[in-house]
């Protein structure tokens, strides 16, 4: 089971109370939804969202095995946390007391779902799709987009220095036969870097293995539209807490959070992000990258 950062942080930051009403829009193992469940009380409620699949399967199974008799507290629901708002008026959820948002992907994608999240993994197929809604593989992309396009993906979501040599070498290479696996996207990344530069502290093909991924899931709109349909949900003194894993997602719930706190309608509870400590960094690697930022919601 993913290893969730930040336990502690998450619900201090949400301002939990017993009987509040809390979306988890990241479920994924339901490692945050079971804290929250488990401080609201049995008169509170958590609606708990999970867009891939084979995780919401997973889900499922974790949360009746941690309440055999059933808990009325936990709301399940698959799809994309882009719906918050939709769903909290179709199930008459509200008024929504907070919503926490853990970005990316889960350990699962790298570890175990064979979707090509993984650059350790020579022979899968580059799919990298978070839920089958999506239409689009890593590998139709990079077989599909101009020259220009991948470029534009590989230097505004990996910040990628050498985003246009490794479009042209993507370009190169479909053209001998479509990229097809992770193997092929690595061999166009590596004929893309210049020798000097493929020996580093971080793999060669690291930001450009990200800069994919965000594209396939459409990552960074997602966020932005996911935290203006959260901010909709909210009641007023309602929360937003945000934990982000690199500068491109932090960047975004940033400007909209100071956004906001310019127009006087919410409340900045951290100025700058809340970093882990060296005991969790120790117990928990992921969290090594993570930042949490929070808001209160003012009218
Ligand atoms: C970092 S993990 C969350 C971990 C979880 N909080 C825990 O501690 O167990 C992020 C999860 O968000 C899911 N996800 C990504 N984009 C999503 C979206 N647009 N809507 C809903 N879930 C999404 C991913 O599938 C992944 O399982």
């Amino acid at each position: 089971v993913h290893e969730p950062v930040f336990r502690h942080e998450a619900l201090e930051y949400l301002g939990i109370r017993p009987g509040g009403r809390y979306i988890d829009a990241t479920a994924d193992g339901g490692g945050h939804t079971i804290d929250i469940a488990n401080a609201i009380g049995p008169t509170g409620r958590v609606l708990a969202i999970e867009w891939d699949e084979t995780l919401f399967t997973n889900l499922e199974e974790r949360i009746a095995r941690t309440w055999p008799r059933g808990n009325n507290a936990c709301v399940l629901q698959r799809t994309s946390y882009v719906q918050i708002e939709n769903l909290v008026r179709s199930l008459g959820f509200g008024p929504v007391d907070g919503v926490l948002f853990d970005l990316g992907l889960s350990s699962f994608h790298l570890e175990r779902s064979k979707r090509g999240f993984s650059f350790q993994n020579h022979a899968e197929e580059l799919d990298m799709r978070f839920s089958r809604d999506l239409r689009e593989t890593g590998a139709d992309i990079l077989n599909a987009r101009t020259h220009d396009e991948l470029a534009a993906i590989f230097r505004d979501y990996g910040q990628e220095r050498f985003a246009d040599r490794i479009a042209a070498a993507v370009v190169a290479t479909r053209g001998r036969r479509p990229i097809r696996t992770v193997g092929d996207f690595l061999d166009a990344i590596a004929a893309g870097i210049p020798a000097r530069f493929r020996r580093g502290k971080i793999h060669p093909a690291t930001r450009a293995f990200q800069a994919l991924r965000i594209a396939v899931n459409r990552e960074f709109e997602n966020i932005e539209a996911g935290l203006a349909a959260a901010f909709a949900a909210l009641a007023p003194r309602g929360r937003i807490a945000v934990i982000a894993f690199h500068s491109g997602e932090d960047g975004i719930v940033k400007r909209r959070f100071r956004d906001w706190a310019a127009r006087g309608e919410a409340r900045l509870l951290t100025k700058k992000p809340i970093r882990p400590g060296a005991d969790e960094v120790r117990a928990n690697p992921r969290a090594r990258s993570a930042m949490l930022r929070a808001i209160e919601k003012i009218s």
